[in-house]
């Protein structure tokens, strides 16, 4: 099963596919998770990455589609793509590699939140940077607070979960990757499934799973 994760930042795209790939037995690639290893390696390329992150722009498309594709290939089983496509030209190229393989796209869901809402998750959560295990202080709250439920190592605050980049993503969301929701529902052969984010995270994840079981079968 090919599945492509959509919606606004923060609208629990990280935390809902860490939930699902066990379930499904799919494997979890999120750009914006690439980006960030690139970024921590130190290389040239995450130097360029890291500007463009903190400032809430796209990284340009030729640099993400290369990227992407790359691990893509690395992947022999299902797939949970989360955060990629976003630009009509990355949707594009995305079918243009799984038809390639003849393995195209099974579904596309999306998850939506409102913008209010999506400010206060963003600011709230915290994250442990080796288990890349997603948490909010107030509505998903570690074990003991400020570190790993697991590795008991300390949780950080995302480069770009400042309010004004907040904002700034959400502006690049709406301008350039909502046209590719657009693409999807009229023109793809996947099937499209819309999910209400603003629910609890378990019963995001219920509708989630009902919409991938059917595909499944
Ligand atoms: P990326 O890392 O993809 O960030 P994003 O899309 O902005 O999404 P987030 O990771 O912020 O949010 P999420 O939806 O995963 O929410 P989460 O589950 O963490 O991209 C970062 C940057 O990389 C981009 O700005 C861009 O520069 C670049 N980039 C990446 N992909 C690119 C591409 N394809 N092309 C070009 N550039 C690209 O949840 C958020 C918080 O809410 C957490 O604290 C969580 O605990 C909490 N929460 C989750 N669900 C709920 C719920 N139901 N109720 C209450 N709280 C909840």
């Amino acid at each position: 099963m090919r599945i492509v994760l959509m919606g606004p930042p923060g609208a629990g795209k990280g935390t809902q596919a860490k939930m699902l790939v066990e379930r499904f037995g799919l494997e979890h690639l999120s750009s914006g998770d690439i980006f960030r290893a690139e970024k921590a390696s130190g290389s040239e390329l995450g130097q360029r990455l890291s500007g463009i992150m903190a400032r809430g722009e796209l990284v340009p498309d030729d640099i993400v589609v290369e990227m992407m594709a790359k691990a893509i290939a690395a992947v022999s089983g299902g797939l949970l793509l989360d955060g990629f496509p976003r630009t009509l030209a990355q949707a594009k190229a995305l079918d243009e590699t799984l038809g390639q393989a003849g393995l195209p796209l099974d579904g596309v869901v999306i998850i939506t939140a409102d913008d209010d809402a999506i400010v206060e998750r963003i600011t709230g959560r915290r994250s442990c940077e080796s288990t890349g295990r997603i948490y909010h202080v107030k509505y998903m709250p570690p074990k003991v607070e400020g570190v790993d439920d697991e590795t008991g190592e300390p949780l950080v605050q995302r480069e770009d979960d400042k309010e004004d980049v907040i904002r700034q993503r959400l502006d690049t969301y709406k301008k350039q990757t909502e046209p590719v929701i657009a693409y999807y529902r009229d023109g793809g052969t996947a099937a499209v499934v819309e999910v209400d984010g603003m629910r609890s995270p378990d019963e995001v994840a219920e509708s989630m799973a009902r919409a991938l079981t059917t595909w499944q079968s």
